[in-house]
């Protein structure tokens, strides 16, 4: 029997690694700039709090999250990273120690959707969440730090941003209300999730990818001519600020996304690259004003947004490769292995990555194996270095050899491979 990666599940190797981790830290090193900073939630939180805050009627809460009950507690593995830094940011009285926060995060999330390019049932997210800011600049500033960081932090072009509001509370219930009045003529040509959930969700019916429910929503009402005078002003300034900004949007009145916490603003990134095919969403996000006080907390208004790291990595131009070692260190015999140990640790007290081969055996196969790896130099110790108080270096692109004192090695190298780093790629020394 082969034991395998569970379905929809990946591993990422570190050839691959390396992209993770260029997208990570643009990532980081853009949302600072805007004043964020990382929260750490659980994985597992309890199943009620995805439950409330996703809906019950949804279809990450109704088919997708990986649920269980273990030592009395009914847990689920986190399906997204809105609820848990929620009920983080409720637990720990955040609101009494700023009036606005501004979290990020990245990481894991699990949902058991059937697997495709672009979906998994493992897959991971950075996101942003921000409290305290109820006004329309809050909106047009994250919409712009998204795009700009795809754009320019990524260099992913072909985006298009898709904007929709929904109101506050009493917005959405009237909305609800015109949608059953909409769909219930037509319930028979509806799929029987849509049908079932007609009277509870009618939102969903919008959001389904159903041939049938899409037909039918084509001529459905459209949310923004539901919109009160308040909502309607918080979108007039959303999409001001946006044009301030030269951002360009579509307005979508058939945007509601998958989840019920939104409130006003809601947001969809989508490539027109055709990478994705059906997954063509890169970021989703909005405003969610209702979240912290239906979890127990003041009345503090949130808004938020993630990106599904998978998705943008298909979009990422450019190779990026792993990091070399800057010296490979062949010791010949067993007693030279001793001396090579230490001048590895020396020189990676210097800061400089080290490889020391401890197989033993034949010089041409450890040069063949430094030349591979893309080391810089490699140190040959031998029997007759060691007697001579020296180390062989080889300067493998250079073609040269010279020897040095071993009592200097690690601060000759050092300073060999420093110079080495400051040429530009590709230079001839
Ligand atoms: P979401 O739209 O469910 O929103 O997910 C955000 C993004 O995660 C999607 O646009 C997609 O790129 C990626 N994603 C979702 N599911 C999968 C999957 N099965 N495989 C690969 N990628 C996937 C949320 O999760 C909200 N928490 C966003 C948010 C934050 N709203 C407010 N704050």
């Amino acid at each position: 029997m082969e034991l395998r990666a569970v379905k929809g599940m990946n591993d990422i190797l570190p050839d691959e690694a390396a992209r993770w981790q260029r997208l990570e830290q643009a990532f980081r090193e853009h949302v600072a700039r805007y004043g964020y900073d990382e929260v750490r939630t659980p994985i597992l939180e309890h199943t009620a709090l995805f439950s409330r805050q996703i809906g019950e009627t949804t279809d990450v809460v109704e088919k997708e999250m990986y649920s269980f009950a273990r030592h009395g507690d009914e847990l689920t593995v986190r399906p997204e990273g809105t609820a848990g830094a929620a009920r983080a940011y409720v637990e720990h009285k955040v609101h009494t120690k700023e009036p606005v926060s501004r979290w990020s995060y990245l990481g894991p999330m699990f949902r058991g959707e059937r697997p495709a390019k672009g979906r998994y049932r493992q897959f991971y997210q950075a996101g942003c969440e921000l409290y305290g800011d109820a006004g329309p600049l809050a909106d047009a500033e994250m919409i712009e730090m998204i795009l700009s960081l795809l754009n320019q932090g990524l260099g992913i072009g072909n985006i298009e941003v898709r904007l929709n509001s929904l109101g506050a509370a009493g917005t959405r219930a009237r909305y609800r209300d015109a949608l059953v009045a909409y769909f219930t003529p037509m319930k028979d040509k509806l799929s029987e999730d849509s049908q079932r959930r007609l009277e509870k969700n009618p939102l969903r019916i919008l959001d389904s990818k159903d041939p049938r429910d899409r037909e039918a929503s084509k001529g459905a009402p459209s949310i923004l001519e539901l919109l009160d005078e308040a909502d309607a002003a918080h979108f007039a300034g959303v999409r001001r600020h946006l044009d301030a900004l030269d951002v360009r949007y579509i307005v979508d009145p058939t945007l509601v996304r998958g989840l019920d916490y939104y409130t006003r603003t809601l947001f969809e990134f989508v490539t027109t690259s055709g990478d994705l095919g059906a997954q063509s969403t890169v970021v989703g996000g909005g405003r969610y004003d209702n979240m912290i006080e239906g979890l127990g907390g003041p009345s503090v208004p949130a808004i938020g947004f993630a990106m599904g790291i998978e998705r943008l990595l298909t979009l990422m131009p450019g190779e990026v490769s792993r990091e070399r070692p800057a010296v490979y260190v062949a010791p010949l015999s067993d007693a030279c292995t001793s001396r090579a140990l230490v001048l590895g640790r020396d020189l990676r007290a210097r800061g400089v990555r080290v490889e020391v081969d401890g197989r033993g055996g034949r010089l041409k196969a450890m040069l063949r194996r430094a030349d591979a790896l893309g080391a810089k130099f490699c140190v040959i110790l031998g029997d007759g270095e060691l007697e001579r108080g020296v180390a062989s270096v080889k300067d493998l692109a250079g073609h040269k050899q010279d020897e040095v004192p071993l009592a200097d090695a690690a601060d000759v190298l050092a300073a060999r491979a420093r110079a080495e780093a400051s040429l530009p790629p590709g230079e001839a020394r």
